[in-house]
């Protein structure tokens, strides 16, 4: 009989990809994905551990399943509880001990050995969080089950640069690529089951460097070779850091017309100062100039960027230096945090911790910037025709949701036919986060590459 499954994933693109792929490393053994923990034979909690109180949110979470699977037990029947990702990784069998009604604690290098957990987790705790040496990928069902238009590939893994506030290094591990003709085969089939857009992920995903024909290839030659792929309309790349920006990448911008005119670039400041104690290993200038070359190769290009605020250390000098640097590059969309420890990295360790109310102010005048920035690219679009992909239902009858070239949620109304189409669109109205337009008969106007600037 089937048995139904619970995925709950926190956190970043990498982990809705693990998740996905825990499902279908899953699916032979019978289980079945369903959209609550109650009545769930199994439940993963995929946890991220970028972001404050994220172990806290993980024991709460943990709380509310523990009184479940008491339900369950009381009425004969059994929940098996499993932790993935990355608090996994960082809090190890602390997890067992704070929660032993846990039966299984893995990390993200060792999903792929679920099935041999699950049968195991029958007769005792398992517990799972090495760097194997096998890499995941090769050990992953290779036939996908795409359920979207839009499909996520992860290409590249772990990271090498230790910023010293990120745990990334630490939790996923040292940087991995994934051979070129693994990639291309995922990437194939999932266009072939109905995808029309592939976000290609990484950690760091332009250090990419995967064994292709010839010796390593790099994130602008993986693209170009996707790009040859029949009906595949849309690719996209995402995160990014702004060293690995290289010539070849930078091309693919101009050349690549599937290459989507958006970049989600991190920035993470504009003060040297505070560029260096994170050890980014550029400077604010070196990003402007990535920026400049990027966008003479591609004048639509929308960028996107992460922002820390009170980081050790930050003066209000330093703090002027991240506005003016937005000010001047002007973002289509950004997230922005309060800097936060996180124990066993370098900055938690840093003399000149900036008090929280500081941190919160910084926060709110970056934010407000950032906003009217995203409200006035959005802005821009009235007016124009943009090719929207259309993914699914909206809200409304008859209406249908999609994404333009610059990321941006696009309302229309359109018959369910066009779901899985890229369909021009002339954009009648602005919301708070989405545009709302009509089926357009003309062909795609770009909006100014300047737009933020010029109205923000
Ligand atoms: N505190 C605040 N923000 C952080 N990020 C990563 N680590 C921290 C931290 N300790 C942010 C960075 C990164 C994004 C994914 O999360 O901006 O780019
Ligand atoms: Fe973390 Fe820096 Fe690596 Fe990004 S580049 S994952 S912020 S260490």
């Amino acid at each position: 009989m089937a048995k139904k499954l619970f995925i709950k994933s926190y956190g970043c693109q990498m982990n809705a990809y693990d998740s996905a792929r825990m499902a279908e490393i899953l699916a032979p053994l019978g289980y079945l994905p369903c959209d609550g923990p109650e009545g769930a034979d199994m439940v993963i909690l995929n946890t991220c551990h970028i972001r404050e109180k994220a172990a806290e949110k993980v024991y709460s979470e943990l709380g509310r399943w523990r009184r479940l699977k008491a339900d369950r037990e009381a009425q004969g029947a059994s929940m098996l509880i499993a932790v993935g990702g990355c608090v996994a990784q960082a809090e190890g069998e602390d997890i067992l001990r704070r929660a032993p009604h846990v039966d299984i604690v893995f990390g993200p290098q060792t999903y792929h050995r679920l099935p041999e957990m699950v049968a195991r987790a029958r007769r005792e705790s398992v517990f799972d969080t090495e760097f194997p040496v096998e890499p995941k990928f090769d050990f992953l069902p290779a036939e996908r089950t795409p359920d979207g238009v839009s499909e996520l590939l992860s290409v590249q893994e772990g990271c090498d640069k230790f910023c010293t506030f990120c745990v990334v290094p630490y939790t996923r591990g040292a940087e991995y690529s994934r051979p070129v003709a693994q990639v291309v085969a995922e990437a194939e089939r999932l266009v072939a089951a109905g995808a029309r857009e592939i976000t290609l992920l990484g950690q760091n995903v332009n250090a990419y460097h995967g064994e292709g024909p010839g010796g390593a290839w790099g994130l602008g030659r993986l693209i170009r070779r996707l790009a040859e792929i029949d009906r595949l309309g849309r690719i996209r790349y995402t995160t990014s850091h702004p060293l690995d920006m290289d010539d070849d990448l930078i091309r693919a911008h101009a050349e690549v017309p599937v290459l989507m005119p958006f970049l989600h670039l991190p920035v993470q400041s504009g003060s040297d100062r505070a560029l260096a104690a994170m050890n980014r290993r550029y400077r604010a200038d070196d990003y402007r100039r990535v920026v400049d070359r990027l966008r003479a190769a591609r004048p639509d290009l929308a960028l996107s960027s992460d922002f820390i605020v009170g980081f050790p250390g930050e003066s209000n000098a330093d703090f002027a230096a991240t506005l003016a640097l937005v000010e001047e590059i002007g973002f289509a969309q950004a997230y922005s945090f309060k800097y936060s420890r996180r124990p066993g990295t370098p900055a938690a360790a840093l003399a000149g911790q900036v008090p929280e109310d500081v941190k919160a102010a910084r926060l709110d005048d970056l934010q407000a910037i950032l906003n009217t920035q995203r409200l006035a690219f959005n802005r821009a679009s009235v007016g124009r025709v943009l090719s929207v992909l259309f993914e699914r239902a909206g809200r409304y009858p008859g209406q249908l949701v999609g994404r333009s070239p610059y990321m941006q949620a696009v309302h229309a109304t359109a018959p369910r036919s066009a779901e899985g189409k890229i369909i021009d669109v002339r954009i009648s109205a602005l919301h708070a986060n989405s545009l709302a337009g009509v089926m357009a008969a003309s062909g795609p106007q770009r909006p100014p590459a300047t737009a933020a600037r010029a109205i923000a």
